[in-house]
């Protein structure tokens, strides 16, 4: 830890041309998550700290985004895209507040960990004035080269300013740097644009600190960590290998992945002591297991939190918004979204479960759905404790099922069954003729349609 103060820029305002989206680059998701997310995220947290997004100027969706995040971020608007120095100074401000530390961060790097950037701060406070986040690339072309001289950083050199004995360099630019706050306001105006592109290259700033006769270093870190994301292959490779990262991470925590690579994770699934995940489970983003919950092969699981000992699936499908209490079933081929089952509920078979509330230890036979939805709006079902639906059941929303309630077979329940009633109910009336007649208007433009 550091009692020193900090500025992180994060820059976000590129337009993303190569992405071929009507999407923003850094909203595209890794691991379920925006990459801009993954950025913040990295950046230094709490008592010090401070943060500052610079966005292009048809970007508010990014800056919404940061602002859900981070509700302490301050973003500034780079309405001309002349370069990462210019677009550093967007957010002049922020800068010239002097924090003692000054990061600036590229929005499309979601692989950056927290430890690198708390890595690059310490040789400011050793009195270095810059620190230069480099990585030896596979491949460097499109790079900036870092360029040494008798173990001193002196310049980075652009791709396309570079000579053919420079561009052999494969030490290279990652794009993050860490300036001394309280001189980079100095530093970075004295950039100029006078390349081949006519950009303001944030690069220069080794040059120009070397020149003021203080100090740039490298410090250097594997290429997976800073790969940037423009293209929608690199998208895909960044997932790789953040997968990769969420995988081991779940194997040391004590998770038993049958075939890890078999299994996608999100950057905030959350997991309790022996939980298994069988082959082939997608989870995306807000998921909870609770301990020793098994999730079988095939299930596709978002946005819910799964009790102790739980099972779910093979081939279930958890949309958002489900809590699944402990000791729950949910079997093959059911769907449920909004639902709560309080514990030692079975959902075995077959059925969609939607905004419905389920008491403890009820059984739902296989093929009942829950018709929440009228053509209109979405509808409630409440199912009490200890009560048993047979299969092939509709339970026609808006309606209540009592505790211990007993429902035959087949029923088409329209009307609420109180507490250890016995209901078989197979008229195929609904409760819904005013829904049914407005949904008919309405897709005939109000004519009355011809009887059969
Ligand atoms: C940059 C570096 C290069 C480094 C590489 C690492 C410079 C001049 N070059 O090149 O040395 O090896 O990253 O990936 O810094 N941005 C703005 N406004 C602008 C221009 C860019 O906000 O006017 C943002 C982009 O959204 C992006 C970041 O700055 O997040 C980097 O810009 P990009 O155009 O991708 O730079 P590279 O050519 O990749
Ligand atoms: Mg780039």
């Amino acid at each position: 830890m550091t009692d020193r103060t900090s500025l992180t820029v994060v820059l976000a305002a590129g337009e993303g041309t190569r992405m071929r989206s009507s999407l923003p680059k850094v909203l595209h998701p890794v691991a379920g998550q925006p990459i801009l997310v993954h950025v913040l995220e990295a950046a230094p947290h709490g008592e010090g700290t401070s943060l500052a997004v610079v966005v292009g100027p048809d970007h508010s969706a990014v800056e919404a985004e940061a602002k859900r995040l981070r509700p302490d971020a301050a973003t500034f608007i780079q309405r001309e895209r002349l370069g990462t120095a210019h677009a550093v100074l967007a957010a002049r401000d922020a800068i010239a507040r002097g924090a003692d530390d000054l990061l600036v961060v590229f929005g499309d790097t979601p692989l950056i960990s927290a430890a690198t950037l708390a890595r690059m701060r310490a040789p400011l406070k050793e009195g270095a004035a810059l620190a230069v986040l480099g990585f030896r690339a596979a491949d460097p072309t499109g790079y900036g080269r870092l360029l040494i001289e008798s173990g001193k950083l002196v310049a980075i050199r652009e791709q396309a300013d570079a000579s053919a004995e420079e561009r052999k360099v494969t030490l290279c630019n990652a794009g993050v740097m860490a300036f001394d706050g309280r001189r980079a306001l100095k530093i970075l105006e004295k950039i100029g644009n006078a390349n081949s592109k006519g950009e303001y290259y944030l690069v220069d700033a080794v040059t120009i600190v070397r020149d003021m006769g203080l100090e740039a270093v490298v410090i250097e870190t594997s290429e997976d960590e800073v790969r940037g994301i423009n293209t929608k292959a690199q998208l895909a490779e960044a997932e790789a290998v953040m997968q990769a990262r969420l995988r081991k991470a779940a194997l040391e925590a004590g998770v038993t992945l049958v075939a890890p690579e078999t299994i996608f994770l999100a950057a905030d699934t959350k997991f309790g002591s022996d939980v298994t995940i069988e082959p082939f489970v997608v989870i995306g983003p807000g998921v909870t297991i609770g301990d020793g919950a098994v999730i079988h092969s095939f299930s596709h699981i978002v946005q819910s939190s799964i009790g102790k000992k739980a099972l779910i699936g093979p081939f279930a499908r958890l949309r958002p918004g489900n809590s699944l209490g402990d000791g729950s079933k949910v079997g093959n081929f059911v769907e449920m979204k909004a639902s709560t089952l309080e514990a030692g509920v079975k959902v075995n078979h077959l059925s969609y479960i939607g905004d419905t509330h389920i008491g403890a230890k009820t059984n739902i036979g296989a093929g009942t759905i829950t018709c929440n939805y009228d053509g209109f709006a979405k509808h409630k079902t409440t199912i009490g404790a200890g009560a048993f639906v047979g299969t092939n059941s509709s339970l026609v929303a808006p309606v209540k099922i009592g505790n211990g309630a007993y429902i035959g077979s087949g029923s088409v329940i329209t009307k609420d069954v109180p507490d250890d009633a016995l209901a078989v109910e197979r008229s195929p009336q609904t409760n819904r003729e005013g829904g049914a007649r407005r949904y008919r208007e309405l897709k005939t433009g109000g004519k009355k349609p011809k009887e059969k």
